[in-house]
């Protein structure tokens, strides 16, 4: 009888790829190996095969990476949430810019290296400001929280999340220590998310919560949020489903500009390093003299507000009309009037724009991960001088961008922006220029 076993196989982990995947070639195949990196070297077992390419499962370790340092956080073998908290942070850094530069190359078929300028987070750590929880309260009112533990749907309950900001950290600290007063009759698994809103003082509540259903009708949401809402460091608790009772709050302020958020809707979760990005755009766009400027997949404002402050016209785009009524209130409180942004989706209005002739000068571009594909062949009939792509995936980013090299426009400059260090994530802008403008 044949052994039904795969064959184990000696790997040594080369290098990483975008998703956090170690990369090791063996015979002529690529394999991609989670939770491995360069300089590891593992036995490993093929979970999955498509010919070429195939993941494999660590079974053992021959050796560990001499890269790998004492983690901060004391989950980070078991916790699913970050990849690299055993590696420092200048490497996280260099392979962040090898997963652009790999893009470019292999996916835009850009010949000639591009210089990317990185900037990385100035923190590393407690950088978070809002993160979502796993929780479970016991028949005696305890309540444990945490994420899912690596590659697997399992729970793993935690103290504490390294990369949540400090305030969050001493909430969780307090969770652990009190019980709720309400006792299920059995075991209540249900989710809540935590905001740190930096701009309010400790007296006055500086957490915004929202709870998500729990699996029990012994302890319903409403008893959640009452017992979450008791603590003095909680400003404001909703329940996710019932958006009405969710009211505007000021979680950021740059360069003389409010910015209101609601819970639920997207918000870059590293404040600091959001400022940086801003910083960036404004260096960049404002030397282009623009006088209308399109901003699409705009969210409640956050990339755009500050070029509307200065008189500039902008029309922001958006398909959550959540985000978009704080984009108007942005627009409201900071009192800036002659700019819009409208709920819709992106590629029925960049439609309907072309229709109507509308012209602008820079287009702003942060799509989802997914990047922005049905949208490119109207973003070039626009004909803006400069499109300025933000994108949280370098491979869609470089197929899109492919697409626009070829009609008519070329590549100025590109930056990386580390939001999520410990991860493998990366933010790139890229900066095109429409050719003989
Ligand atoms: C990466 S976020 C960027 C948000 C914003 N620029 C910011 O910095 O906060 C992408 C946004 O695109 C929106 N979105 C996704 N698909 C869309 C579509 N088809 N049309 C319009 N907006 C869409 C999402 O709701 C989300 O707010």
């Amino acid at each position: 009888m044949s052994d039904p076993r795969p064959p184990q196989l000696e790997l040594q982990i080369d290098s990483v790829a975008f998703g956090g995947k170690g990369v090791a070639r063996l015979n002529g195949k690529v394999f991609f190996v989670p939770n491995s990196v360069p300089g590891d070297s593992v036995k490993a077992v093929v979970v999955e095969d498509s010919g070429r390419y195939a993941t494999a499962k660590i079974e053992s370790w021959t050796e560990r990476s001499s890269l790998r340092q004492t983690s901060n956080c004391q989950y980070s073998d078991l916790c699913g949430g970050c990849d690299w908290q055993e590696i420092p942070y200048k490497t996280q850094l260099e392979w962040k810019r090898s997963f652009i530069e790999s893009a470019f190359a292999r996916i835009s078929k850009i010949a000639t290296p591009i210089n990317i300028n990185m900037h990385g987070s100035s923190l590393e750590h407690s950088y978070r400001n809002r993160i979502l929880l796993k929780a479970r309260v016991s028949t005696t009112g305890n309540l444990t929280f945490g994420y899912f533990q690596r590659s697997s749907r399992d729970f793993v309950s935690v103290s504490k999340c390294d990369i949540a900001t400090n305030r969050i950290n001493q909430f969780l600290t307090e969770l652990i220590k009190k019980r709720l007063p309400k006792l299920p009759n059995q075991e209540v698994k249900f989710r809540f998310e935590i905001q740190d809103l930096p701009l309010y003082q400790e007296t006055e509540g500086h957490l915004a919560l929202s709870v998500y259903d729990p699996d029990s009708k012994s302890l319903r949401a409403e008893d959640i949020i009452q017992y979450f809402s008791s603590f003095p460091q909680v400003k404001h608790c909703i329940h996710v489903h019932n958006q009405s009772d969710a009211m505007a709050l000021n979680f950021d302020s740059q360069n003389g500009l409010n910015y209101l958020t609601l819970s639920g809707i997207f918000q870059q979760v590293n404040v600091a390093q959001n400022h940086v990005l801003r910083d960036y755009l404004n260096k960049l766009i404002l030397p282009l003299n623009p006088k209308r400027i399109l901003d699409i997949f705009c969210g409640s404002g956050n990339l755009s507000l500050q070029f509307a402050h200065k008189g500039i016209f902008v029309k922001g785009v958006e398909f959550s009309k959540k985000a978009i009524t704080m984009a108007k209130l942005n627009l409201e409180k900071n009192n800036i009037e002659a700019s819009e942004y409208h709920s819709f989706d992106a590629e029925k209005f960049l439609l309907r724009e072309i229709k109507e002739r509308q012209s602008y000068d820079v287009i702003i571009a942060d799509p989802p991960r997914e990047g922005m594909l049905k949208c490119l062949d109207s973003i070039v009939k626009i004909n803006a001088k400069h499109i300025v792509y933000v994108s949280c995936d370098p491979t869609t980013l470089a197929r899109d961008i492919a697409h626009l090299l070829k009609s008519n426009y070329e590549i100025v400059s590109v930056a990386g922006f580390d939001f999520f260090p410990q991860t493998y994530h990366i933010e790139t802008v890229v900066c095109l220029r429409l050719k003989n403008a």
